[in-house]
């Protein structure tokens, strides 16, 4: 069936099952790689999107569900305020490992930080909780997304 789906403010037209789940519709149907498959039963967050602003599991999030909701991927968090500086502060605290969480980690982070613009460690220890890292990168996660808050909006749309 045809779906069109809106992701990162352009519209894609995409010819799958109604129950593909929007995680295969970006990596193998639209090529967008930067969000990774980890567990496919929404256990560990590595495929985390934004859905009209909110972190949400799109292995679990079939095509059909989504409508006219702009979807938010790692390949466009980046021009949103919060992004941003999500983005800046992972480099600045040199978060990263392996990497292979962090797509997901920065997608919740940044949907954190829009929301809530000082968070405390229990509000971020409670919005990163569904975010594995096997690396261990949570300290430093943490520590980020408080170099994040502390740093100055740059401009953009949130
Ligand atoms: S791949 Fe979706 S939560 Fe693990
Ligand atoms: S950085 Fe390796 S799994 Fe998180």
């Amino acid at each position: 069936m045809a779906f069109t789906i809106k992701i990162n403010g352009d519209s894609h037209s995409v010819d799958v099952d109604d129950d593909t789940p929007l995680l295969w519709v970006l990596r193998d149907v639209l090529g967008m790689t930067g969000t990774k498959f980890g567990c496919g039963m929404a256990l560990c967050g590595a495929c985390t999107v934004h859905i009209d602003g909110a972190p949400t599991r799109s292995c679990i999030t079939t095509v059909d569900s989504i409508g006219n909701s702009e979807i938010t991927t790692i390949e466009a968090i980046g021009k949103t305020e919060a992004g941003a500086r999500i983005q800046k502060a992972w480099l600045d605290k040199q978060v990263v490992q392996c990497g292979y969480c962090q797509s997901g980690q920065i997608m919740s982070a940044a949907a954190l930080l829009a929301g809530n613009p000082n968070p405390s460690d229990a509000e971020i220890d409670d919005a990163m909780a569904g975010n594995i890292c096997r690396c261990g990168t949570y300290l430093r996660i943490r520590d980020a997304i408080k170099h994040a808050a502390q740093a100055k909006p740059q401009g953009g749309r949130g």
